[in-house]
């Protein structure tokens, strides 16, 4: 991924040896530790209705290059995630020939990448497109995003997610989240961290525990929506100046490029569109004490893919999961007749994970922008950058 400034790039497979992950252009001084990565990944891997996998991977990071003595040396960081189920599939996933390959898997499995991948790169294993489109790779994407988040933490913005929906339930939300400046204190982030399906609402927990737990019996799957909120960003992170230089659109496109979302809106997208003006804008106030601020939030904290001060909000919709136990009918790609789709080992309802995989695409798109407009080679020069801009626009 190469954002404008910061560039990220991932490697490995689902049960390769391990996940590789290089992150670039962060600025030295930065103190990272291991565990800061490591607590993000804890939480990706939580959340009611994930499958076995979750069992077999404690996924635990190890930074080999860019930090030294804790804190960051200003080259690219390196960082590996091992897969611990690797174990179970030597002869499967060797890199090296092996005398007796495994058959392939043929029968294509609808809402995955299977046709498409194996067309695309003209292959006859699936294997070799699934190891690699699968959502293990949010793992890379979560370990990165840990080290945007510690870096945006510097310059006191928290970026925070949570669900509103799990297939037809939905989560009743304080209004004053999105509102807030410093609203990632608010008391329901506490309550998130600790609910399996990471809502602050128990009756939509209960709902949404009761719903995924019919649809495993079903043999079947959910998707949903979460909500990534960011506070404290100043006004002025992104331009409007090129289409694809605005904030809005990286932010979409980033979090549209996680496995199962199939829609994005930012702030009230969709409900906006339903409305007159009068009651879609946020209204716009300023005061000597407080300094700009705005009554509602509508915008979602952009304006012409600029921030506007006020908290940015991210929504991603994600579609139910693909791989069912009960297989919708499909074809064998190596004879074309009809069958059933190939069932791997699968999760039933990935919303929450999914939130903390928002959250880190979110908290890259914006260190990248942060880094963008202050510079700085070294954290010291872009932190005093950005407190004699905020000083001078507060
Ligand atoms: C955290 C996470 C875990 C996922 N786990 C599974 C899974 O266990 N089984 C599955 O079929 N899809 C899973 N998915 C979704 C697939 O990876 C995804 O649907 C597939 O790669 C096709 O990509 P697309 O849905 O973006 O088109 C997961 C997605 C996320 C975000």
């Amino acid at each position: 991924m190469s954002l404008g400034y910061l560039r990220v790039l991932t490697a490995g497979e689902s049960h390769g040896p391990q996940l590789t992950i290089f992150v670039e252009n962060l600025p030295a001084g930065l103190p990272v530790l291991a565990e800061d990565i490591n607590v993000d990944l804890a939480r990706r891997q939580k959340g009611y209705g994930r499958g076995g996998r979750q069992q077999i991977e404690h996924d635990c990071v190890e930074i080999v290059a860019g930090v030294r003595h804790g804190r960051t040396m200003g080259g690219p960081i390196a960082m590996v995630v091992k897969n611990r189920d690797w174990a179970n599939w030597q002869g499967k996933m060797d890199i090296e020939p092996v005398a007796d390959p495994p058959p392939p898997v043929t029968r294509l499995r609808p809402g995955h990448a299977d046709l498409p991948g194996v067309v695309k790169f003209g292959l006859n294993d699936v294997r070799n497109v699934l190891e690699r489109a699968s959502a293990r790779e949010t793992a890379s994407r979560v370990a990165a995003g840990a080290l945007g988040k510690v870096f945006l933490r510097q310059f006191g913005i928290e970026v925070r997610s949570h669900v509103r929906s799990i297939g037809p339930a939905r989560a009743n939300t304080p209004a004053e989240l999105e509102l807030a400046v410093d609203g990632a204190s608010h008391s329901w982030w506490q309550q998130v961290e600790e609910s399996p399906i990471r809502t602050g609402d128990t009756e939509f927990e209960s709902a949404a525990t009761e719903l995924i737990k019919a649809a495993r019996t079903a043999g079947d799957t959910l998707g949903g929506i979460f909500e990534v909120i960011a506070y404290g960003l100043p006004i002025g992170l992104g331009t409007y100046a090129q289409w694809d230089e605005r904030l809005d659109g990286r932010l979409a496109a980033a979090v549209m490029s996680i496995q199962s979302i199939k829609a994005v809106e930012l702030g009230d997208g969709f409900a906006n569109a339903a409305r007159h003006g009068s009651q879609a804008h946020d209204v716009i106030d300023y005061d000597q004490e407080r300094g700009w601020s705005r009554p509602t939030n509508r915008a979602g904290g952009l304006e012409g893919g600029v921030t506007n001060g006020m908290p940015v909000i991210v929504r991603g919709a994600a579609k139910p999961i693909s791989t069912l136990i009960n297989p919708l009918p499909s074809i064998d790609y190596a004879t074309r007749q009809r069958d059933v789709a190939h069932v791997e080992r699968s999760d039933v309802c990935v919303v929450p994970a999914a939130g903390v995989v928002g959250e880190a695409m979110v908290a890259l798109v914006l260190a990248d922008a942060l880094r963008w407009k202050f510079g700085g080679d070294g954290l010291d020069e872009a932190l005093a950058n950005f407190r004699s801009f905020v000083a001078a626009n507060g």
